[in-house]
C-alpha cells in the first residue's frame, strides 16, 4: 500500500474519534496552539486563505472565530471521511468551503491565495518537496505560507513530552479509540520529519522570504510563517 493510501484510510477510520482523542492526549492544548499561531499571522480582512489537510477544519474555524467572515477560507483533504466532519462543524459559515483533493495536486490556479496553511499535514504527504512546490504554486506573491506541525523537542521537559508522546499517547490511543497504529505512526512520522531548524532552511531554499520559527511546547510542536 503506498502512504497515500495507508494515510487517506487511517484518517478515514480515525474521523469519528479525531477531534475528542486530540483533546484527550493534548489536554485541549492543541486548540490553544493553533490559536497562537494563527494570531502569528497577520491576516487581513479581504484575504482568500487556503487550509491544506484541513481534516475535521480546526484552522478554517479558528481563523473565523476570530475574523468572522471578513475572510474567504477553503479547507482542503482527501479523506471523505474527515470533510464529512469539517462540513457539519462549519455549517454556519458561509466564508468556509471544502474540496476533496490531494495537497499534491490542489485544483487551483496559480497565485489564488493570500495565506496557506497547512497544519499537521506536511508530515503525512508521500513527497514533501512536491508538497511544498504545490503549496508555493497557489500562493500569491507576497503571500503567506503557514505550517504548523510536530516539531523536535528540546531541553529535558522536551524528552519528557517526547516519552509522553510516543509511550503514554500509543497506550491511550489503544485504550480509547481501540487501534494503536494512528499513535504508533504519529510517533514515526515526527521522528522522520525534519526538524524545525531544517525546515526554515528548507523553507528558504523553496524560496520563501523571513522564514520565521515559533516553537509551541518545548518544541515538540512547531511553526514556521514565511513569505513569498
Ligand atoms: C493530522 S490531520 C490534521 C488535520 C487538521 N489540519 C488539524 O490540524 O487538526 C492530517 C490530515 O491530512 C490529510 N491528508 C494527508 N495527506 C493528504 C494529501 N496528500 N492530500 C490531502 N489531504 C491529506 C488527512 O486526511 C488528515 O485529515
Amino acid at each position: 500500500m503506498s502512504k497515500a493510501e495507508f494515510v487517506q484510510k487511517m484518517f478515514d477510520k480515525l474521523s469519528q474519534d479525531y477531534d475528542f482523542m486530540n483533546d484527550l492526549i493534548s489536554f485541549g492544548l492543541h486548540k490553544l496552539i493553533k490559536k497562537n499561531a494563527i494570531n502569528n499571522v497577520p491576516i487581513k480582512a479581504g484575504f482568500k486563505i487556503l487550509d491544506v489537510c484541513t481534516g475535521t477544519g480546526d484552522i478554517p474555524l479558528l481563523i473565523t472565530e476570530k475574523f468572522g467572515d471578513s475572510v474567504d477560507i477553503i479547507g482542503v483533504d482527501f479523506s471523505g471521511k474527515m470533510l464529512e466532519i469539517a462540513l457539519k462543524r462549519a455549517i454556519k459559515h458561509d466564508n468556509i468551503k471544502f474540496i476533496t483533493a490531494d495537497a499534491l495536486n490542489l485544483p487551483f490556479e496559480d497565485k489564488t491565495f493570500d495565506a496557506v496553511f497547512i497544519s499537521f499535514g506536511l508530515r503525512n504527504l508521500a513527497d514533501l518537496k512536491k508538497g511544498i512546490i504545490e503549496l508555493k504554486r497557489v500562493t500569491k506573491d507576497n503571500g503567506y505560507l503557514i505550517n504548523l506541525d510536530m516539531g523536535k523537542p528540546k531541553g529535558v521537559l522536551g524528552h519528557i513530552l517526547r516519552f509522553y508522546m510516543f509511550k503514554l499517547v500509543t497506550f491511550i490511543g489503544k485504550l480509547i479509540h481501540g487501534n494503536s497504529t494512528p499513535y504508533k505512526y504519529l510517533f514515526e512520522s515526527a521522528q522522520a520529519f525534519p526538524s524545525q531548524d531544517e525546515l526554515v532552511r528548507i523553507f528558504s531554499d523553496f524560496g520563501f522570504k523571513n522564514v520565521k520559527n515559533y516553537d509551541f511546547a518545548f518544541g515538540a510542536i512547531a511553526e514556521q510563517i514565511s513569505t513569498l
